[in-house]
């Protein structure tokens, strides 16, 4: 698609545009009050709307301004698609660079696009680190797998490879809630920058795109002083006419901080398990609601031995995070992320 069609589709489907000079365009998007998701480049207090766009255009690393209209703060940052604040909403407008070209060429396109005119998208994070057209950060970018027609905001980390999350909790950020219903899971929840869930379609059409994937696991805990990593190869997720099903080839332990294998070991093996939540439970055994989060749970009264959907703090075990294996059923986690990287 060319990019006048495209500016045509972006201006018919958005809340406003505003062109800042004769190259930029942004976009209004929305303000959400939540665990504010860094990034912050920069703020100048008393300049106008106007001002804090081209202010963005003319920083390197802006894709995106929150500007509070009474106290005209304009705040640039390098990511994201919404603003995520710590602080009250009222009075802020959010706006999303979209491109800053000339007639020939784009200087600089919103994180994952990339091309003379912004033309094509990176297909999942490990693409956009292998092409070199993304900052070597952690940072939300926008990606299209090359079989789906939606772009989709994912957080990645640009370094190593290239890893795009689809699950991260922290502690630092205010808890969510992940005891919703099936199509919340379908659909993903929470803010890129913060705790969220990236969602069942949008992970199967990530991996579904490209034959070999492998999921790595953090766990941090101790108050973040330690951690544990592990990779589980050959990571897939059917589409929804399977009920989203789970399979792994292999697991991958590290050899200095090992997570233990709580997701396929022997007759607690979840593979070929299909996603379970309180609204539609294949578990016979009442597990999302007792866990309180939809995972991929066995048809077993144990119901999982490593859940990182539920709750973040409680006193019992089932409904909290927890973690079997090679950690006595650890459930004081400061923090778990789960992301994928494309191997070959
Ligand atoms: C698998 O389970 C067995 C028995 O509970 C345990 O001894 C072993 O350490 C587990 N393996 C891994 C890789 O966690
Ligand atoms: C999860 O939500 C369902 C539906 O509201 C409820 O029945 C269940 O008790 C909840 N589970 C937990 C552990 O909070
Ligand atoms: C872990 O929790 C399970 C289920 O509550 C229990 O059967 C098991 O004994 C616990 N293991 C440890 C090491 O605490």
């Amino acid at each position: 698609m060319d990019r006048s069609v495209r500016l045509i589709i972006t201006l018919s489907s958005c809340l406003a545009i505003v062109l800042s000079n004769r190259y930029s365009k942004f976009l209004q998007t929305k303000v959400f009050k939540d665990c504010a998701g860094g990034g912050l480049l920069s703020e100048k207090i008393h300049v106008s709307l106007l001002g804090c766009n081209k202010l963005c255009s003319s920083t390197d690393d802006c894709r995106r301004i929150l500007f509070d209209k009474e106290t005209q703060l304009c705040s640039l940052y390098d990511r994201g698609e919404n603003c995520l604040t710590d602080i009250d909403v009222n009075n802020k407008v959010c706006f999303r660079m979209l491109t800053v070209c000339d007639e020939v060429n784009c200087e600089r396109c919103p994180i994952g696009y990339y091309g003379d005119t912004c033309q094509h998208v990176i297909e999942d994070c490990t693409d956009g680190a292998r092409k070199s057209v993304v900052p070597m950060k952690t940072i939300a970018s926008f990606i299209r797998p090359s079989n789906s027609l939606h772009v989709i905001e994912v957080l990645c980390d640009f370094y190593y490879g290239g890893y795009t999350f689809i699950n991260i909790r922290s502690m630092r950020c205010p808890e969510i809630n992940f005891n919703r219903t099936w199509s919340e899971y379908v659909r993903g929840f929470g803010y890129r920058g913060g705790n969220h869930w990236l969602g069942l379609e949008n992970i199967h059409s990530i991996l579904d795109n490209h034959p070999s994937f492998t999921l790595q696991l953090y766990l941090s805990y101790d108050n973040s002083a330690s951690f544990a990593l592990s990779y589980y190869r050959g990571f897939y997720v059917r589409d929804v006419t399977d009920n989203y099903k789970i399979s792994i080839a292999s697991f991958l332990d590290h050899p200095s901080v090992p997570t233990g294998d709580s997701l396929t070991n022997g007759s607690y093996s979840i593979n070929g398990r299909p996603f379970s939540t309180y609204d539609r439970d294949y578990s016979n055994n009442n597990c999302p609601g007792r866990f309180g989060s939809g995972w991929w749970y066995l048809d077993d009264p144990v119901c999982s031995r490593g859940n990182l959907n539920g709750r973040t703090s409680g006193d019992n075990f089932e409904s909290t995070w927890h973690w079997t294996e090679n950690m006595g059923n650890r459930t004081d986690f400061s923090a778990i992320h789960m992301k994928l990287i494309r191997i070959g």
